[in-house]
């Protein structure tokens, strides 16, 4: 499996603001990552690949150069809102843009707190990119506690932290995703978690010094789920994928998959990088429907569109709260997994941040899926599409490139036919 997009940006943005440099393992080189290595490039951090590992030359916390061009973060969140915390830090002026889906998503939940650390933002009120962007090498630290539960934003704030005189606090009140945590004192910063009452304080040390580490990315979980959906929803399958990040802020879906009786084993279980890793073992299943509650949300946050999906092949209701997040990602989720499931014959409802699917054991298929340019809603759909009783065309496939270049290879692998529209054209 392809590596982990969440850790791959991350290795990349803290080996250019480390020391020496930096060799990357498994790096996922899809469109995403790869804008974030052309960002910190630009930023005089050369990130290139040298035969099988990637390496940056790091250039210290607050020790890069203003780039000559606008950076662009094509469809990618992550890139984007790290980078900000990264902008934040050094006294330069960078223009930071995006694709269509990404000038559509709010930037205000990081540039709020980035702002009260001194980032100025030239066109004042302006929250979506294109955003020009001022930062300083005075950095106030602050305490901030997150209004949504998101690591990037969690992240953002923390890496900005690192170029700070003093201790930068977040505070989570929904554990999310810790990869920066983990990586930073990986790479030598000094991070806090405490647990207090039911919230966690994560506390980084400001002036950091990060010296350059050899990083392994383990496989991506969020990709890893086509293909155990595959599995579960194809009579007779019995696929193992090798190496995958098991991180507990990571794993909700395959929790989930096991309560709907899905058979779904984590084999060999290791660490590898300071990151549990596992393979996963998935087979043929017949599923129920259960209630995925709300507190679960955040670790399973991408896998919503294709949790639907396998629900509408599940027997009964599979209940689905607290996704109100999932409104603000590469589309509205919510909406364009509800319409897809829809167009397709599945009986679906949406109810406030609630997405509730009742399967009746299998999906009639046969529909068009407008992709909205998200690549998790083209995955979902075109997997999906593997178990049920007529074909399913998504509307455009091209964006998959930005986290899983290798798809429809290692689904065909499996043993899926995908065809273009224009043959399902002509063929109907
Ligand atoms: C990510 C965090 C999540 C997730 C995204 C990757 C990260 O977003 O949806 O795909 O790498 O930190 P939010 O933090 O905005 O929820």
């Amino acid at each position: 499996m392809p590596g982990d997009k969440s850790i791959s940006h991350r290795a990349l943005i803290f080996g250019a603001l480390a020391t020496g440099t930096t060799r990357i393992t498994g790096l996922l080189e899809a469109e995403d990552v790869i804008n974030t290595a052309r960002a910190v490039t630009a930023m005089g951090a050369k990130a290139e690949k040298q035969g099988d590992v990637w390496e940056v030359k790091g250039r210290g916390v607050g020790g890069l150069k203003a780039p000559a061009a606008p950076l662009d973060f094509g469809n990618s969140g992550t890139g984007t809102r790290l980078m900000m915390g990264v902008v934040a830090g050094h006294p330069m002026t960078v223009t930071m843009v995006g694709d269509a889906s990404l000038s559509r998503r709010p930037m205000r939940r990081v540039l709020a707190p980035l702002v009260e650390m001194g980032l100025e933002v030239l066109e004042p009120g302006r929250e979506m990119l294109p955003l020009t962007l001022k930062g300083t090498s005075e950095l106030i630290p602050i305490v901030y506690t997150l209004p949504v539960p998101s690591a990037q934003v969690k992240s953002a704030v923390l890496i900005a932290g690192l170029h700070a005189a003093g201790e930068t606090t977040v505070v989570e009140r929904e554990p999310t995703r810790d990869h920066t945590e983990r990586m930073l004192r990986h790479f030598g910063a000094s991070v806090r978690t405490e647990a207090k009452g039911a919230d966690t304080h994560i506390t980084v040390k400001g002036h950091a010094e990060l010296t350059g580490k050899d990083v392994h990315v383990p496989g991506d979980p969020s990709s890893a789920a086509f293909l155990a959906a595959a599995a579960l929803l194809v009579p007779g399958s019995d696929v193992t994928i090798e190496g995958i990040l098991i991180n507990p802020t990571r794993i909700g879906l395959y929790i989930t998959l096991q309560e709907m009786g899905g058979d779904v084993t984590f084999l060999n279980e290791r660490e590898e990088g300071g990151e549990p890793v596992a393979d996963i073992r998935v087979r043929y299943s017949r599923l129920k429907g259960v209630r995925v509650p709300a507190e679960r949300a955040p670790s399973m946050i991408d896998e919503y569109p294709v949790l639907a999906a396998i629900s509408a092949f599940a027997e009964g209701e599979t209940r689905m709260d607290g996704l109100a997040e999932l409104k603000v990602k590469e589309s509205d989720r919510l909406q364009a997994t509800a319409a897809g499931l829809a167009a397709n014959g599945a009986n679906v409802r949406v109810d406030g941040d609630s997405l509730i699917v009742t399967g009746s054991g299998g999906l009639k298929g046969g529909g068009v899926v407008t992709t909205h340019l998200d690549h998790r809603i083209a995955m979902a759909f075109l997997t999906a599409g593997l178990a049920s009783e007529q074909p399913i065309v998504v509307d455009d496939s091209t964006m998959i490139a930005t986290s899983f270049p290798e798809f429809r290879q290692l689904m065909e692998t499996l043993g899926a036919s995908y065809e273009e529209p224009a043959r399902l054209g002509e063929r109907s």
